[in-house]
């Protein structure tokens, strides 16, 4: 049920366009002061266009499966949704793939994009993820997302590229509906909160060296505390679990099979960050991707851990 290759390039330039336009000075203070709609403003009309164009191509997404549908044997993300439509209802079902699309693509890649850029700095890190890797997976075995908790250093390494650079810095507006207060600061009720997660996450009082890119610090219990990529509480991205699953599978296949170098040996990625837009996109990147040497694969009927020094122990049901 793929769409067409044309049709994804196609759709990807318009999802670029538009997370670029919603970063424009012009759209995003039309967040806090909603009256200043009433200005002309282009990138306003560019941006109603390119919304035109997404709602296009999603619409055709929805029509094809809903053409080929076969229940018993859903194919894909769009056919349960469809099946779940009972529950959704048609424009909830066009937005739930809209977020999906436009949350859960431009914010990974560029979750990923940060991290390779301070690993190309740090390739001790990557030498030591990598060995990470061939101590628990060994030579051969898929790395999955259930095996998180067993790469501490990767895992800690993606925390660290979420702390120091948010790909969601400023979180989404929100508006308050009653007067609340904030660490005993009152909001009154209808004022616009934008959370600054990039603030709360180079603040010193709870960063030590706030700057550095030190993955070892999540590996203390309690690190995560402070960390609040995803923002918190009942609106916090409901796609979490899936970008952290899609961040370590993606890096840690990377950092197993190659080292991360610069494409031009001596220069080293940017780290500026460019603009403070709704995300926090890496400078453009260009990296030299060198294989690592593989390990011989382990001799036939022989584990590779020994439980006394020296002494190779048979797999079960196998010939020493
Ligand atoms: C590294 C990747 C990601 C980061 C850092 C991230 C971060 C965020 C943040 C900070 C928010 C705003 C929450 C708030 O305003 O309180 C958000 C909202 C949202 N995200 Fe993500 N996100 C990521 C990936 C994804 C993925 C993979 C999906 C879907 C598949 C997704 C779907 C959404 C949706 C639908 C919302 C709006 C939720 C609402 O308004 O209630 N995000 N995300």
């Amino acid at each position: 049920m793929m769409p067409s290759e044309a049709e994804i390039r196609d759709f990807t330039a318009c999802i670029t366009e538009l997370v670029q336009l919603w970063s424009c000075i012009s759209i995003q203070a039309l967040d806090t002061v909603p009256l200043l709609r009433i200005l002309p403003n282009p990138s306003l009309q560019r941006l109603l266009q390119v919304v035109e164009k997404r709602d296009a191509f999603v619409r055709a997404q929805i029509q094809r499966h809903q053409e080929s549908l076969e229940p018993e044997r859903p194919r894909d993300v769009v056919d349960h949704l469809l099946l779940a439509m009972g529950d959704l209802g048609p424009k909830r079902l066009h937005m739930a793939l809209v977020d999906l699309f436009i949350g859960g693509t431009e914010t990974t890649a560029a979750l990923l994009a940060w991290a390779c850029a301070f690993l190309v700095r740090h390739p001790e890190v990557q030498d030591r993820i990598h060995a990470e890797l061939q101590d628990v997976l060994g030579p051969t075995a898929p790395l999955r997302p259930r095996d998180r908790d067993r790469l501490p250093l990767l895992s800690a390494t993606l925390n660290e590229t979420l702390r120091l650079r948010p790909p969601v810095p400023l979180a989404l507006p929100h508006r308050t509906t009653r007067p609340t207060s904030v660490a005993g600061m009152s909001i009154p009720q209808d004022t616009i909160v934008i959370p600054n997660l990039f603030a709360a996450h180079h603040d010193e009082t709870k960063w030590l060296e706030p700057e550095e890119f030190r993955p070892e610090r999540f590996l203390a219990p309690g690190a995560l505390r402070d960390l609040l990529p995803f923002s918190c509480g009942a609106r916090a991205c409901p796609g979490e679990a899936l970008a952290r699953a899609e961040a370590l599978v993606t890096l840690g296949r990377l950092l197993r099979e190659f080292r991360l170098e610069p494409a031009v040996l001596g220069t080293l990625p940017a780290l500026n960050v460019v603009s403070f837009g709704i995300v926090l996109r890496c400078p453009s990147l260009c990296l030299r991707l060198v294989p690592r040497p593989r390990a011989p694969p382990p001799a036939r009927g022989h584990t590779l851990v020994t439980p006394l020094p020296g002494v190779m122990t048979p797999l079960p049901g196998e010939l020493p």
